[in-house]
C-alpha cells in the first residue's frame, strides 16, 4: 500500500530516505498547505481555544514542553505530547501504538474530550471540508515535519569533526555499553516498536498499562533535547535522569524487556551519552506559522 514518494519537496536531510505516503493520499503542496491551515486553526476545537498547534508546537519541536497535555476548558490527560517529527516514517502512533496510519490518527484529537472536543460532522461543517480531505491534508502536513542534517548525521555522512570527542565516546556506548541501539535503531533511532521499559511500573500496578502490560512504542530520538520532559508521562524531566532510569535498570516490573538492566555507566559515560543525544537536534525543514 506504500507509495515511494520522491517529488513536490526534497527532503536534504543526510536521511537518505524517501517519504512514504498511501496510495490515496499522495503529497502534493496543496494539501500540505491546506493542512498547515488546518493544523494552526483554532476553529477544530468545542471553544475555539486549541490547535493542533497548541500542543504540538515547533519550539518544542513539536511537543509542547508540558508534564501532560492540557486541551480545551483546562482539561487533562494522563499523556505527554509526543514530538511530531519524521512521522511519515512511522508504523504505529500514540504512545500505546494503536492507530496504524496518520489519516486515522489526526482526526483522534479533534473528538477527545480532553483535547479539542469536537464531533467531527461538526469540525467539518466549521471549515468546509469533508472528514476524508481533513484527515488527508493534516496528515500531509504532519509528513512534511521533517528533522535531519544534525551533527550525528554529518559525522556518519564522512565529516569526522561534526562530533565532539566526547559525543564520539556517547555514540560508542550508545550502540555498545548502554544498548540504547537494541530498540532506538536506524535513521530514526526507534525499531517502531512497543516495548516494556518499566516506566509506568509504580507502587506494585501499572499506572497506565499502554497496549497491556505497561508495553510502550519506542520513540525517536532526534530533536530530544528540545522535548523535555520525556517519557508517556512526562516523568522524568531531564536527559539526565533519564540516563540514571536506565542506568539503574528502570522499574522491575513483571514483563520488563530484556533489553533493560542495569547499565553500571560512570558519571563521564553518562555526561558522554548526553552529550551524544544533544548532537540529533538537527535542521527542522518545517517552517512553522
Ligand atoms: C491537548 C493537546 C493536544 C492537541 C490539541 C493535539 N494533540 Fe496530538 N497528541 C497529544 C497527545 C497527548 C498525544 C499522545 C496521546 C496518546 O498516546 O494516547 C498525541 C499524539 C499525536 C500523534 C501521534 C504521534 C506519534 O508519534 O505517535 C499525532 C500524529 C498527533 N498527535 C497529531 C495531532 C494533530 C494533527 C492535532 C490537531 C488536529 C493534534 N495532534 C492535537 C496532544 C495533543
Ligand atoms: C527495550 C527497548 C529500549 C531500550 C534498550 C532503550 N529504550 Fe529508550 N525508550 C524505549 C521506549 C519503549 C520508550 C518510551 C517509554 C515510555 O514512554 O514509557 C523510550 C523512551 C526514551 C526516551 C524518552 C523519549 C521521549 O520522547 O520522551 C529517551 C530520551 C530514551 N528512551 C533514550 C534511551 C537511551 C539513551 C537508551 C540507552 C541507555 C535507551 N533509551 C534504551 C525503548 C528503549
Amino acid at each position: 500500500m506504500m507509495l515511494l514518494f520522491a517529488a513536490a519537496i526534497t527532503i536534504p536531510l543526510g536521511l537518505d530516505l524517501y517519504l512514504p505516503a498511501p496510495d490515496d493520499n499522495p503529497l502534493t503542496a496543496s494539501r500540505i498547505e491546506l493542512g498547515r491551515r488546518l493544523y494552526f486553526d483554532r476553529r477544530l476545537s468545542r471553544d475555539g481555544s486549541v490547535s493542533c498547534a497548541s500542543c504540538h508546537d515547533k519550539t518544542h519541536a513539536f511537543s509542547d514542553g508540558r508534564q501532560v497535555a492540557v486541551g480545551v476548558f483546562g482539561r487533562t490527560g494522563k499523556r505527554n505530547s509526543p514530538v511530531l517529527i519524521n512521522r511519515g516514517y512511522g508504523r504505529l502512533f500514540f504512545w500505546d501504538g494503536r492507530v496504524a496510519t496518520l489519516e486515522e490518527q489526526v482526526l483522534k484529537p479533534i473528538e477527545d474530550p480532553n483535547e479539542m472536543d469536537l464531533p467531527i460532522a461538526e469540525a467539518a461543517v466549521r471549515v468546509s471540508l469533508a472528514p476524508g480531505e481533513i484527515s488527508r491534508a493534516l496528515a500531509s502536513f504532519v509528513r512534511s515535519i521533517l528533522s535531519g542534517d544534525s551533527a550525528f548525521d554529518r559525522y556518519i555522512n564522512g565529516d569526522r569533526t561534526a562530533l565532539t570527542p566526547e559525543q564520539q565516546v556517547g555514540l560508542q556506548l550508545f550502540r555498545g555499553k548502554a544498548n540504547c541501539t537494541a530498540c532506538h535503531v536506524g535513521p530514526n533511532f526507534t525499531d517502531e516498536s512497543l516495548h516494556n521499559t518499566g516506566v509506568a511500573w509504580h507502587d506494585g500496578h501499572f499506572s497506565d498499562a499502554g497496549a497491556g502490560q505497561g508495553n510502550f512504542k519506542t520513540p525517536t530520538l532526534r530533536e530530544i533535547a528540545r522535548t523535555a520532559p520525556y517519557v508517556h508521562d512526562g516523568s522524568l524531566a531531564t536527559l539526565e535522569e533519564v540516563i540514571r532510569y536506565y542506568d539503574r535498570g528502570g522499574n522491575q516490573s513483571p514483563g520488563l524487556d530484556a533489553e533493560i538492566r542495569p547499565l553500571r555507566l560512570t558519571s563521564v559515560e553518562k555526561r558522554a551519552l548526553i552529550a551524544f543525544l544533544r548532537s540529533l537536534n538537527g535542521t527542522s525543514l518545517e517552517p512553522g506559522e
